[in-house]
């Protein structure tokens, strides 16, 4: 990905699998986007995202956030199936991503290697 307007496209025609159905009961993926997320490549890992549930025709909900506290270990991805723990993947390359949408997104299955929190939350 290039700039910003890339960045801009990839939301907009991901908007369209993410408005088939409610929020609820729909799988969360939020990219840590604060300046230190932006600065590790947070960008990039938001496209690869995007990308793949494009290119799998995967509904979740994507979302971006700010500051989490835990600058060391952006670019941050947090996923949550629903009725499933929180997990949070830290130093995510795009390269990562598609072990995470098709391992956990899709089937549940947590990438172990890049977990860096999980959240008792449901
Ligand atoms: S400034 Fe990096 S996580 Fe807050």
């Amino acid at each position: 990905m290039k700039s910003r307007e890339d960045l801009k496209r990839l939301r907009e025609e991901a908007k369209g699998l993410v408005s088939a159905r409610g929020p609820e009961g729909m799988t969360k993926i939020i990219v840590g986007m604060g300046t230190c997320g932006i600065a590790a490549g947070a960008r990039e890992v938001m496209a690869a995202i995007l990308e793949e549930l494009n290119k799998r025709n995967i509904q979740a909900t994507v979302t971006q956030t700010g500051c989490i506290g835990m600058c060391e270990k952006e670019p941050l991805v947090d996923v949550q199936r629903p009725g499933e723990k929180r997990i949070t993947y830290g130093k995510v390359k795009p390269s990562d991503v598609p072990r995470i949408i098709t391992g956990h997104v899709l089937h549940g299955n947590i990438v172990e290697d890049l977990v860096v929190a999980r959240f008792e939350e449901i």
